[in-house]
């Protein structure tokens, strides 16, 4: 009777008890994670070691993504954009990916310190040209949207390699090292690479061979001012201009001029696009196995890098040579023998980008 009613007295005090030692027992309860692994390391876990950003996720962004991704070129993937809903969206497509992905870490956000770190930062954001908006008035609009970028990636990433895709890619990368400060190995932009490759696929067909066995150069600006190198054009050592030395000019019963032309024709490309929307697996191809090349070899690349300097050329451009790619950026500049023709087309090339880029306004 007297325990009753000291229990009786003192329920609130008893209950209070009760609920304490009920929380002290269910949070000494493991999880299932704390059950299954032990942590051992005392400090923190170092950063990524090859963290790769990209900035811009529309379609050649994604195409970029998708192709480091698939070639585990990194140990963390980040994306930013400035649309949030689309940015959050590819990201989690890509992260449920992950199973059949060796990429640990796949991150996005629209503020540039999930970017931090980045060994690698490729740009591909940027405004679409407008209907008759002029070249020089789209480029006005990029440029204004790199300066908020560049010194973003720059603040994060100090040491990283930029590599510049967004159009006009000559102009805008001589806009990127400009705004980056960084010096001229570590600011690269995608070129003539694909100008390069879409030739001897041509090439190939003109000669009915794998256009791996068909070598030429496009060099000079991405665009319609662009330099096939004829002197250069081989087959297994075999120059074919010394087969036929009105190869290039306008007196080849061939029309080799033709394949040039097809290279660069708005008409050609656009009747791809007009077909498939956009031609991007060829991007995919070939922008985008640039990556695994800065990241792990020494391979010869056509891309646009600060020229001045070489063939003539006395402004500060970015024109595609063929260059060496190593871990820290270009190391190294291949001096092509061109012919003073050729020289003289590079210079002309190098003029036209000067002429937009001196109207800039930073
Ligand atoms: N160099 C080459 O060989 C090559 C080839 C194809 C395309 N391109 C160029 O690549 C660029 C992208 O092409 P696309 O088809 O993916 O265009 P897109 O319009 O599909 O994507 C551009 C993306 O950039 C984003 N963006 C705009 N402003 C931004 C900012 N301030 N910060 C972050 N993101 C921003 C947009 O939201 C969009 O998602 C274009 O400039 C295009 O001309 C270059």
């Amino acid at each position: 009777h007297m325990f009753g009613s000291v229990l009786h007295r003192n329920r609130k005090a008893f209950f209070f008890l009760f609920i304490v030692s009920f929380i002290n027992k269910t949070s000494k309860m493991a999880s299932i994670k704390e059950k299954l692994i032990e942590h051992v390391l005392k400090e923190e876990p170092s950063p990524a070691l090859n963290k790769i950003t990209i900035v811009g996720v529309g379609a050649v962004g994604m195409a970029c993504a998708i192709s480091v991704l698939m070639k585990d070129l990194s140990d963390e993937l980040a994306l930013v954009d400035v649309i949030e809903d689309k940015l959050k969206g590819e990201m989690m497509d890509l992260q449920h990916g992950s199973l059949f992905l060796r990429t640990p870490k796949i991150v996005s956000g629209k503020d540039y310190s999930v970017t931090a770190n980045s060994r690698l930062v490729v740009v591909t954001a940027g405004a679409r040209q407008q209907e008759g908006e002029s070249r020089l008035n789209l480029v006005q609009r990029n440029v204004n949207i790199f300066k908020f970028i560049i010194p973003n990636i720059v603040k994060y990433s100090p040491n990283c390699v930029l590599l510049v895709v967004s159009n006009p890619v000559d102009i805008l990368t001589y806009v990127a090292w400009k705004l980056s400060g960084f010096p001229k190995h570590r600011v690269i932009g995608s070129g003539c690479n694909l100008d390069s490759a879409r030739f001897r696929y041509l090439m190939g067909e003109k000669l009915n061979l794998h256009p791996a066995s068909c070598h030429g150069w496009i060099i000079g600006e991405h665009g319609d001012s662009s330099v096939p190198v004829w002197s250069g054009v081989n087959v297994a050592g075999v120059p074919l201009k010394s087969l036929n030395p009105d190869m290039g000019t306008d007196g080849d019963k061939e029309n080799w001029k033709g394949v040039h032309k097809q290279v660069v024709d708005r008409e050609y490309k656009e009747s791809v696009i007009q077909m498939v929307w956009y031609a991007l697996w060829e991007k995919v191809l070939g922008v985008f196995c640039i990556p695994c090349f800065i990241l792990r070899n020494l391979y010869i690349f056509n891309f646009l890098n600060l020229s001045k300097g070489m063939h003539g050329v006395n402004d500060d451009v970015f024109l595609s040579v063929p260059c060496v790619l190593g871990n820290v950026g270009i190391s190294d500049i291949v001096k092509m023998t061109l012919k003073a023709e050729e020289e003289e087309q590079l210079r002309k090339s190098a003029a036209t980008l000067w002429g937009i880029q001196k109207e800039l306004q930073f």
